[in-house]
């Protein structure tokens, strides 16, 4: 009798090329829909999976885990996995894999979409012109933005996705500095140090937040840093500045972001992500001074589709014996434990 195929479960809708090698590999259970899979319906449909491809809607947790006693990899679509109980998985010996690379160009396109798009007032200025406010014609003093030659963008979290957005706003004339983890020892000297094609102050954070003219946040959401930018920090920043966030909403405090906004405190803010996802703040939106999008940074056709083969080769690696291509880093350093 030919060895049954592993099982896998797929949350939600994938791009179909990347679902055909688990369709020929896999005994696959495929939820074509989009949006999160229901919590109960998940619970049911774990039982005797071998693989999981999850979203960042998902909530991998302990219960979850414990409820699928088979399971041996989840795989997120996402580069971000606080989605995912990262301990209680070690604890089960189930692998986690990411997607990171394959979506860092997208997410930094959008980055500078949202510095530009909240410097040079362009969602405010279409919004005028739909509500018939344009009545004046060209002016030269009408909507002013800021220039990006000659200023400081502010870098908190350096990996892939902060260094391909600070390599863009080099060509934009920006001058770059970034905050140094704590975890990296010491403090920094404040001398420039040389990446890939570019060069960049290493700053504690508040220093990175009081000198910046545009702050961006690009870490993981971790305790750590959870509402990282609360209303202390938010008050070194300087009045002329902007705040754009394409990480996680949490690292925000999104009320105080809110009070920040509509006092002045700062002057605009780019966000991508939220707190509470679909929620929004309502101040937020009732504000000119914050360009909201709704969690697009990795969305287009070929990057969510390298997204969700990478995930699936990930999945079918760990399912059919092989070693994931790309586990979270947690995973690598238990890896190497093990050696
Ligand atoms: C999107 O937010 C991701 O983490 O990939």
């Amino acid at each position: 009798m030919p060895a049954s195929k592993p099982k896998v479960l797929v949350t939600s809708r994938l791009p179909s090329v990347a679902l055909d090698p688990l369709r020929h590999a896999t005994d696959l259970d495929y939820r074509n829909e989009a949006g999160p899979i229901p919590r109960e319906m998940l619970l049911d449909r774990i039982r005797d999976i071998d693989g999981l491809v999850a979203q960042l809607t998902d909530k991998v947790d302990a219960e979850l885990l414990a409820a699928a006693p088979k399971l041996r990899v989840v795989a997120d679509v996402s580069v971000g996995y606080n989605n995912i109980d990262i301990a209680a998985a070690k604890q089960r010996g189930i692998m986690i894999t990411h997607t990171p690379d394959v979506l860092t160009d997208a997410t930094a396109d959008l980055t500078l979409g949202l510095i530009l798009g909240i410097t040079r007032r362009l969602v405010e200025g279409d919004r005028l012109i739909r509500r018939g406010g344009w009545k004046g014609g060209f002016g030269l003093d009408f909507m002013l933005g800021t220039d990006l030659r000659g200023k400081r963008l502010g870098i908190i979290g350096m990996g892939r996705i902060g260094q391909a957005v600070a390599k863009r706003a080099v060509a934009f004339g920006m001058e770059i500095a970034y905050v140094v983890s704590p975890r990296a020892g010491g403090s920094p000297a404040g001398q420039r140090k040389d990446f890939d094609g570019f060069t960049a102050t290493p700053l504690i954070l508040d220093e990175l937040l009081g000198s910046s003219d545009i702050v961006s946040v690009h870490v993981p959401l971790t305790a750590d840093t959870r509402h990282l930018i609360d209303q202390k920090k938010l008050a070194r920043m300087r009045r002329s500045a902007y705040l754009i966030n394409v990480a996680r909403g949490p690292v925000v405090d999104e009320g105080a972001l809110a009070w920040a906004l509509k006092e002045g405190v700062i002057s605009g803010a780019g966000l991508d992500v939220f707190e509470h996802e679909p929620t929004v703040h309502p101040d937020l939106m009732t504000l000119e001074n914050v360009m909201l999008v709704p969690h697009l940074g990795s969305a287009t056709r070929e990057t969510r589709t390298r997204m969700a083969e990478l995930a699936v080769s990930n999945c079918l690696n760990v399912v059919l014996g092989k070693p994931p291509l790309t586990p979270v880093p947690e995973m690598k350093l238990q890896d190497q434990a093990t050696r």
